[in-house]
């Protein structure tokens, strides 16, 4: 298998850290891919998916799977010893809606990254990056909230919260995600020096 992707992205992230903690990581070749919205469209990373979306994982039959959370499911399926997604109907609700949430924070971080290094500055739009940051606030603070739910054995949720405050920590420190949030920040603390977390630490 071959995984495009690129350091810089936390949903690259997140598909790296379910490699490691599945043990998959050796199957798996890294190919480095620059796409960069709104720039000279990548045409080998369109050949493989026409969104021009990294991560997008390469099976050795020439299929492609995408996105990473397509990508993440597909992996756990590999190790059927190990259950990153739960199977039960309940639990597997609950836990893909937290991973919604992560996932979807960390879509917003992304996009204030877009927003405010990419985007010509005079074409800027300050209510939309507001209203960004607003919304990774008010999730984190559920998370904060609901910090009885990371006691549970580590699963795609808690890898794609994790992916969100590295993001957080490499484009954005200035913004201390961690004041006022102890219970996460001690849980974080944990969960970044995982090594499917201290292997996969963004660069670039
Ligand atoms: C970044 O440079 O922040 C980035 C690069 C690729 C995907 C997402 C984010």
């Amino acid at each position: 298998m071959k995984l495009l992707y690129a350091d810089a992205s936390p949903f690259a992230r997140k598909v790296r850290a379910v490699a490691y903690e599945l043990g998959l990581q050796d199957r798996i070749a890294l190919d480095f891919i620059k796409a960069v919205p709104g720039a000279e469209p990548n045409r080998e990373l369109g050949a493989a998916n026409p969104l021009r979306k990294i991560p997008t994982l390469l099976l050795d039959d020439g299929r492609s799977i995408y996105d990473s959370t397509v990508i993440c499911e597909y992996l756990d399926g590999l190790v059927p010893e190990i259950a990153l997604i739960p199977s039960d109907g309940a639990q597997r609700a609950e836990v893909m809606t937290e991973h919604a949430l992560a996932n979807g924070l960390m879509d917003a971080a992304v996009g204030l990254r877009y927003e405010t290094a990419v985007r010509p500055e005079d074409a800027r739009w300050p209510s939309w990056i507001a209203d960004h940051w607003d919304r990774i606030d008010t999730g984190l603070d559920w998370f904060e909230a609901n910090s009885g739910r990371l006691a549970e054995p580590i699963n795609l949720a808690q890898i794609a919260l994790g992916c969100l405050m590295g993001y957080l920590d490499f484009r954005f420190a200035e913004k201390g995600w961690r004041s006022n949030r102890p219970k996460i920040a001690a849980w974080g603390e944990t969960m970044l020096s995982r090594p499917s977390f201290t292997e996969t630490v963004p660069a670039g």
